[in-house]
């Protein structure tokens, strides 16, 4: 693997899945392959896990890592190219990308979208910029329109989790939400799901939250959420903004949310959510914090999704 920006850049998602598997039975069985390199991680936008997990990983490969949150730390970077530079930019990325290719062997890069011009999230302006003047493999921690480590997680724990011989149902589901979001997990999901091909996939969210056809492909649509979870075998929640009133909040309907009685429809499903989630409003605590949800295990899986990506990128180099 020579980047990780999507699941196009995997020559086989079930090969990386049990790569990834292999790494939870055997954290330190490749210590040494990144000895000698350094990981930089470059933060435009908060994060918790995708941080924490991608350095136990790196480190678990032996390497270096260095954590720069250049929002905060660093010049204010310029992104278009030809820009006169007279307004409040200090950096253009075509030195500081370069620049920082000097310093590490593999950079990561988190870049999330303004969610104001679809065209300019859609085209990946950011990491594309990146991944043009770093000179050194780019892994995406989660970019305008998707979110590849997280979804690799996704199915570890799908895998993981299911042991019957049929496809599991899986349902990604919209529920509500106080803060316009992107659309990044829930396209990378789809995305994922539908390279995977080992699930039957449906989606269901309020009509105008339909995702963007590139990712979500042939994945059914159901707009009863009631009728879609019904059997589910896992239930895949996540909020996002409209993609096609780009940004916007369209719905605000509380009975999206998913509870006891919303999982009395799918009695055996196991429940998933990226994190942070917001509960009350997204998951209700009864569900959290019940039998069904498996949220923890799966941000635990974080670790091994990465540790897979970075020793493929490692292999290679
Ligand atoms: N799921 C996820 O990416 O979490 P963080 O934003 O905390 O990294």
């Amino acid at each position: 693997m020579k980047q990780f920006i999507s699941v196009d850049d995997v020559p086989g998602v079930p090969r990386l899945v049990e790569t990834a598997l292999g790494y939870k039975k055997d954290p330190f069985k490749d210590r040494v392959l990144g000895a000698g390199k350094t990981l930089g991680m470059i933060f435009l936008n908060p994060s918790l896990r995708t941080r924490l997990s991608t350095q136990v990983a790196a480190k678990n490969l032996g390497m270096e890592v260095v954590v720069f949150n250049i929002d905060k730390e660093g010049w204010a970077l310029e992104m278009t190219d030809g820009t006169v530079m007279s307004g409040n930019t200090t950096e253009h990325v075509k030195e500081a990308a370069a620049v920082m290719g000097q310093y590490f062997d593999i950079m990561a890069i988190r870049t999330f979208p303004g969610l104001k011009h679809k065209e300019e999230d859609y085209t990946e302006k950011y990491i594309k910029q990146f991944i043009k003047y770093a000179g050194v493999p780019i892994v995406s921690l989660e970019s305008a329109t998707l979110h590849p480590l997280q979804s690799l997680t996704d199915v570890i724990t799908i895998r993981e989790h299911w042991q019957e011989k049929r496809k599991p149902k899986v349902v990604m589901t919209w529920a509500p939400h106080v803060k316009a979001l992107p659309q990044a997990v829930p396209n990378s999901f789809a995305q994922w799901i539908n390279a995977w091909g080992e699930a039957d996939f449906v989606i269901t969210h309020p009509k105008g939250y339909e995702l963007d056809h590139a990712f979500s492909g042939n994945a059914p649509i159901e707009y009863d959420q009631d009728k879609a979870l019904e059997d589910a075998d896992f239930v895949y929640v996540k909020n996002w903004s409209s993609y096609n009133d780009y940004g916007k909040i369209t719905c605000t309907d509380s009975s999206w949310m998913i509870s006891n009685e919303k999982l009395a429809k799918a009695p055996n499903a196991k429940v998933m959510h990226c994190l942070p989630v917001r509960r009350n409003v997204v998951i209700a605590d009864e569900v959290l914090d019940g039998p069904q949800s498996i949220v923890i295990p799966q941000a635990g899986n974080r670790v091994w999704a990465a540790q897979a990506v970075l020793s493929e990128i490692l292999k290679n180099s």
